[in-house]
């Protein structure tokens, strides 16, 4: 299967196909993610939370991100690469998200980067787009501004937040984003944005009416036990498998079960027969 590209995704909206995203912080990972043919992996500053055990995402590096987004790289064969900037990498100006973009296409192995933000930041999404890399811009909860917002909550609700939802993502798109992600919108505004733009929405707690969905992979796995977001739903339930595999393994050392010849190499033992205590 050849590499997504971000052609293939403005087709799939196009043809009204809806389009899977999931994250991936690490090389196997993004091998799975290629095998259930999922066509974009995101390599989110969630891993903050769920790989770096930070509160928020607002500590995550750059070199945190380049740091997993070339695991990611290396693993997938076909899916589009699409890395977060981290909080404060692209903000302070134009000059400096293009510097961020490019590391991480450059040394990481990203197809396009991510960043947070509407209005404010079309200016600098204009700019990144002019030199060939493209966007994913992210409005609604914006996790990196949640000292800001006081919180994760849906954004959106009153029409003076619902109008100023719509004109960050019209802004976006007229600044060249490729796709924006909506996160923690009421299901009848994301309709309405994704209604309105020619580029695809990608939802996170945003309803079925966008283009396509994301989630985080460890909440969609049930690996991730700190908390449950009400919009992750859990496909599998990895957590107790994994405890339970660490409790049998941990007593079968103790009992001293583990291994078996099975797991083990053997040798011609008449050669240790030279051996004495010293060597
Ligand atoms: O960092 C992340 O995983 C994200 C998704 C929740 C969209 O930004």
């Amino acid at each position: 299967m050849p590499r997504i590209t971000v052609r293939n995704i403005a087709e799939m909206k196009r043809r009204g196909e809806k389009i899977p995203m999931i994250t991936a912080y690490d090389y196997t990972t993004a091998i799975l993610a290629d095998a259930a043919e999922i066509p974009i992996v995101l390599v989110g500053d969630s891993l903050g939370m769920v790989v770096l055990g930070y509160e928020s995402t607002i500590p995550v590096t750059l070199d945190d991100m380049l740091h997993h987004v070339k695991m990611v790289a290396r693993g997938s064969k076909n899916a589009l690469i699409v890395a977060d900037m981290p909080f404060m990498t692209y903000q302070v100006d134009p000059a400096q998200a293009l510097t961020t973009a490019a590391r991480l296409m450059q040394e990481g192995g990203a197809h396009t980067v991510k960043l947070e933000g509407g209005v404010n930041l079309a200016p600098t999404v204009q700019r990144i787009v002019e030199c060939d890399i493209p966007v994913m811009g992210h409005i609604g909860v914006t996790p990196q501004s949640v000292n800001a917002l006081g919180g994760y909550r849906v954004r959106g609700r009153s029409s003076q937040e619902a109008g100023q939802l719509l004109n960050d993502a019209l802004a976006l798109e007229a600044a060249g984003a490729y796709a924006v992600v909506l996160e923690l919108v009421p299901t009848p505004l994301a309709r309405l944005i994704s209604q309105r733009l020619t580029i695809p929405t990608i939802g996170i707690g945003a309803g079925a009416g966008c283009d396509g969905q994301v989630q985080v992979l460890h909440d969609m796995l049930g690996l991730f036990t700190d908390f449950v977001p009400r919009h992750a739903k859990q496909y599998a339930n990895l957590a107790p498998v994994i405890k339970e595999a660490f409790s049998r393994y941990a007593q079968e050392v103790r009992k001293g079960t583990f291994p078996t010849d099975k797991e083990s190499f053997t040798m011609d033992e008449t050669l240790l027969a030279g051996l004495d205590d010293t060597q």
